[in-house]
């Protein structure tokens, strides 16, 4: 029997499955584990399922021992986790591709839905309490039928969401590190272009892409004054791809039209220069956030460290 901690709270099923084979040490508390006791417990631990919220580093893989097989991250981001020094210590890093593909596509299409036709706005009205009645000219919005989708990083969760946009009617074009398989191109109509193009031509630029050095603020306030005026950015992906500060001030000074976010870059923060902005709608991470969706990651993320523990190849080692 080996011992495995999970960093954090994770649905009862998945914890039963790992407890019928090993010894687990589960952090229930309400807040998230402080790093100190993180340490603490993970030391002589053979596996960990961590959350998004813990950073997986040097450190933490030290303090477990040498014993340490596998890091299951329950999430299909793996930015809190140092990949290379797992592999330099040979422990096996795994994550959770595809199970909350269409969740977090369908945030996306929610957020350029809210952003375009003012969403958030009205319900603030509503509930502010103020007077209002139907006017021609109020709270208009844009439609999406006939614009232009940008997808930036077109893997699973980028090709779902613009699979819902084209049955909104949007054209798609995308850029990514390579082509998509032709038949999805195809049924999608989507075009691949370069970024610089995808930022003229996009009357939504919707995020995608994975973070890291590569992908640190990918749209600032270069990018974002390529964009059209009349164009929106959404972001399910991570906040960091995207410079918050530069963000606030091109919705202030109306560089882009609006915006959806659903990440951000000192997350949970969110930048005071969005806050009271009008044109920008924010969720507190929800992308994943059914339980269907949370219950079949955290059962991906115990099969992959289940795998590793005895022996096998787990599902969707990160690469
Ligand atoms: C992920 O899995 O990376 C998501 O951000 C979690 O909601």
């Amino acid at each position: 029997m080996s011992r495995v901690v999970v960093t954090g709270r994770i649905p009862e099923a998945a914890i039963e499955k790992l407890r019928a084979e090993h010894d687990v040490d589960a952090w229930q508390g309400p807040e998230s584990i402080s790093r100190e006791e993180l340490l603490r417990r993970v030391a002589g631990a053979d596996g960990i399922v961590s959350l998004l919220t813990e950073r997986v580093d040097a450190e933490l893989l030290d303090a477990a021992g040498p014993q340490l097989k596998v890091v299951a991250n329950v999430a299909v981001g793996y930015d809190n986790i140092d990949v290379p020094a797992c592999t330099e210590r040979s422990v096996i890093a795994t994550n959770t591709p595809g199970v909350l593909t269409d969740a977090t596509a369908d945030i996306a299409l929610s957020l350029i839905l809210m952003a375009t036709r003012r969403l958030g706005e009205g319900e603030r009205l509503i509930r502010s309490g103020e007077a209002w009645k139907w006017g021609m000219f109020f709270l208009l919005g844009s439609s999406l039928q006939g614009k232009t989708l940008g997808v930036v990083g077109m893997g699973g969760i980028g090709q779902a969401t613009a699979r819902r946009a084209k049955a909104f009617g949007m054209e798609i074009v995308y850029q990514s590190r390579s082509e998509i398989d032709p038949a999805i191109a195809e049924e999608l109509g989507a075009r691949r272009v370069e970024l610089d193009e995808l930022l003229a031509i996009s009357d939504v630029v919707s995020l995608h892409c994975p973070y890291g050095p590569a992908t640190h603020h990918l749209i600032g306030a270069e990018q974002l004054a390529a964009m059209k005026d009349s164009a929106f950015l959404v972001n399910t992906a991570r906040g960091p791809i995207v410079d918050e500060a530069a963000l606030a001030s091109a919705l202030r000074d109306g560089v882009i039209a609006g915006a959806g976010l659903d990440v951000y870059e000192k997350e949970p923060q969110v930048d005071f220069g969005l806050l009271g902005l009008d044109n920008v709608v924010l969720l507190p991470h929800l992308g994943s956030a059914t339980v269907e969706t949370r219950t079949a990651m955290a059962m991906l993320a115990a099969d992959n460290a289940l795998a590793v523990l005895s022996g096998e190849r787990p599902a969707t080692p990160i690469r």
